[in-house]
C-alpha cells in the first residue's frame, strides 16, 4: 500500500501570502474555519509507513515536519534520526527546494531531480548545507521507472517515473534575454509514483498545457494531483494583486477552454486533487461557487495533513 500525505497544499507564498491584505487573508488570520492556512506545496509519499519519501521540499518544511508525527524521529531511534529518506524534486521553483536548506546537519537521505535542476543545486553554494557525505544527489532518468533508495542505498519500496511536462523554468532563473525565459525540456517534471505492488498514481504540481502524450499517460489514472495555481488565467490581474497571467508563470489555470478541469474530464481518472493552489484561487474558499463547481467535475482540494491511502 502507498501512503499519501499532503504536507502543503498551497503555491508559491503559502496561504495567506505574509504580505496580502485583502479580506480573505485577514479572515484566514483571523482563524475563519472557512479558510484554514495552507503551506506550500509537497507531499510524503511511504510504502511501509515508517521512511518517507518527499516530493519537494517546501520552505514551510521545518513546520510541516513539526505538524505531522509521520515526519518525526521515532522514539526508538537515535538521538539524530528522521524518517525522512529521500527528496525528490519536481523543478527548482523557490517553494520546492528551499526547504532542503531545513535538512541540514548530517542526516543522511537522498536527493532526487533532474540534471538540470541539479546543476543548479550545484551552483548556489548554500546547498553545500547538505553535506555530500551523507546526502547523495541522484540523477532522475526520463520516461523511466526508478527504485528510489535512501542515502545508503536501501531500497524504499517505491519507483518514481519522471517525465517532462509542459511549464517554465523557475522564477528566480528566468533570463530575460532568452526564448522562454531560457526554458528547456527537465525544468519541470510530472511524476508517476509507485508502489512494489504496482500500484501507481501522479503528481504534478506545475503544468502549463495538456498534451496528447500527457493525457494518455493519465488516462485510468487511480489517483491525480495536478497543478491547482490559478482557477482563472487572468485572476491576479483581475484582484489587482499582480500582472502576470497563468500562462506566463506557466502553469494552466482550473477553470474554462484550456483548463485543467476540461483537460482531464474525460480521461477516466478516479480521484483527481487539486495541489500548488494559489492565494487568490477562490478554490481554497470552502463554500465558494467555483469550489462547488470543481466538485461538480469530480475534483477535491488538497488540504495540509489530507492523507491518501492507495
Ligand atoms: C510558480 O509555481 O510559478 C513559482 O513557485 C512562482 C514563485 O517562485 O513564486
Ligand atoms: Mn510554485
Amino acid at each position: 500500500m502507498l501512503h499519501i500525505l499532503v504536507l502543503g497544499a498551497a503555491a508559491g507564498g503559502g496561504f495567506p501570502q505574509w504580505n496580502s491584505n485583502d479580506a480573505i487573508a485577514r479572515r484566514a488570520r483571523a482563524g475563519d474555519p472557512d479558510l484554514p492556512l495552507r503551506t506550500q506545496s509537497s507531499i510524503a509519499v511511504s510504502a511501509d509507513g515508517r521512511r518517507w519519501v518527499l516530493f519537494n521540499a517546501s520552505p514551510d518544511l521545518r513546520q510541516q515536519i513539526n505538524d505531522r508525527r509521520q515526519l518525526q524521529p521515532a522514539p526508538d531511534a537515535a538521538l539524530r534520526a528522521s524518517p525522512i529518506a529521500a527528496v525528490v524534486l519536481t523543478n527548482a521553483d523557490v517553494d520546492h527546494v528551499t526547504g532542503l536548506l531545513n535538512l541540514r546537519e548530517s542526516q543522511a537521505f537522498a536527493l532526487y531531480a533532474h540534471s538540470r535542476v541539479l546543476g543548479v543545486l550545484a551552483a548556489n553554494s548554500i546547498f553545500n548545507v547538505l553535506n555530500p557525505a551523507f546526502v547523495p544527489r541522484r540523477p532522475l532518468p526520463m520516461d523511466e521507472p526508478l527504485m528510489l533508495m535512501d542515502g545508503s542505498g536501501a531500497p524504499l519500496g517505491l519507483s518514481v517515473r519522471a517525465f517532462p511536462v509542459p511549464g517554465k523554468v523557475a522564477l528566480w532563473l528566468e533570463d530575460g534575454n532568452a526564448r522562454d525565459f531560457g526554458t528547456a525540456e527537465g525544468d519541470t517534471l510530472g511524476l508517476e509514483i509507485a508502489g512494489a505492488d504496482g500500484r501507481s498514481f501522479f503528481y504534478i504540481p506545475a503544468c502549463a498545457a495538456m498534451t496528447a502524450e500527457l493525457a494518455a499517460r493519465l488516462q485510468d489514472a487511480s489517483l491525480v494531483f495536478f497543478d491547482g495555481t490559478l482557477w482563472r488565467d487572468d485572476e491576479m490581474i483581475a484582484a489587482g494583486v499582480g500582472t502576470k497571467t497563468g500562462r506566463r508563470m506557466g502553469h494552466m489555470s482550473c477553470d474554462g477552454a484550456g483548463g485543467s478541469i476540461a483537460a482531464l474530464a474525460d480521461l477516466n481518472i478516479a480521484r483527481k486533487i487539486f495541489i500548488h493552489i494559489n492565494n487568490t484561487n477562490p478554490l481554497f474558499i470552502a463554500g465558494s461557487p467555483e469550489r462547488a463547481r470543481a466538485r461538480q467535475a469530480g475534483w477535491e482540494i488538497a488540504e495540509d495533513g489530507l492523507e491518501v491511502a492507495l
